[in-house]
């Protein structure tokens, strides 16, 4: 099958921010788990998905999460080579997040059409990224980076870039991100915690996720 034809059409990253001011940052162990989760989140107002490449069921779990929840909208995390890019475009993920930037990444994502939301924590990084087109970026890790601070310095040089700062941040943080006018939106993995996955507690991350849908300061 072409990757072309597996993928729905493609969507710009800004356009995420549309569905909510919090984008879990997802860890599937166990494959059972991947749509139920999905349901769960979605049920709670929580549309926009990462699906973190770190575990050896995370493509099948986006794969499954695509074709049996239509309402999310699945992106693959950690990205990190163009053979990343290849498989998250197979497993039917419509936008890509990566940890940093490289040019290889940024090239492969362009090539291949999969929106990419690329990780920077310096001023440099911005540059480079802006460099090749792109200014909305996870900054990441958001509070061993330099947090709010670092994103209140960040505004000043780069105006038009707005960020999705995740790493540390919790549901009680997460709103004096959100008040930052250079913050779109944040990513955490709060929404989906290890001890309510094992059990099965899907109401409870319906739950987080109305919570976290409620967010915006
Ligand atoms: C990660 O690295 O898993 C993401 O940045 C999420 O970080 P968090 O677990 O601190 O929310």
């Amino acid at each position: 099958m072409s990757t072309m034809n597996a993928a729905p059409s493609p969507l710009n990253t800004r356009s995420l921010t549309a569905h909510g001011p919090v984008i879990p940052v997802i860890v599937i162990h166990r494959l059972e788990h991947a749509v139920p989760m999905a349901r769960a989140l979605v049920d709670g107002g929580v549309r926009v998905l990462e699906i973190t490449l770190r575990t050896p069921v995370a493509l099948q779990a986006m794969r499954l999460i695509a074709q049996e929840v239509p309402q999310a909208i699945v992106g693959a995390g950690t990205l990190r080579t163009p053979g990343d890019v290849e498989a998250a475009l197979e497993a039917g993920c419509r936008f890509g997040v990566s940890p940093g930037y490289t040019a290889a990444l940024g090239r492969a994502c362009r090539d291949m059409g999969l929106p990419l939301l690329p990780g920077v924590a310096t001023a440099s990084e911005v540059m480079t990224a802006c460099d090749d087109g792109l200014d909305f970026l996870k900054f990441f890790p958001a509070s061993a980076a330099g947090g709010i601070p670092m994103l209140k310095s960040l505004a000043g040089p780069f105006p038009e870039v707005s960020f999705c700062p995740t790493g540390g941040i919790s549901a009680q943080t997460a709103p004096q991100f959100l008040a930052l006018p250079n913050v779109a939106v944040c990513g955490g993995s709060w929404l989906t915690p290890h001890e309510l996955m094992e059990a099965g507690d899907w109401a409870g991350i319906t739950q987080l996720a109305r919570e976290a849908s409620a967010l915006r300061a």
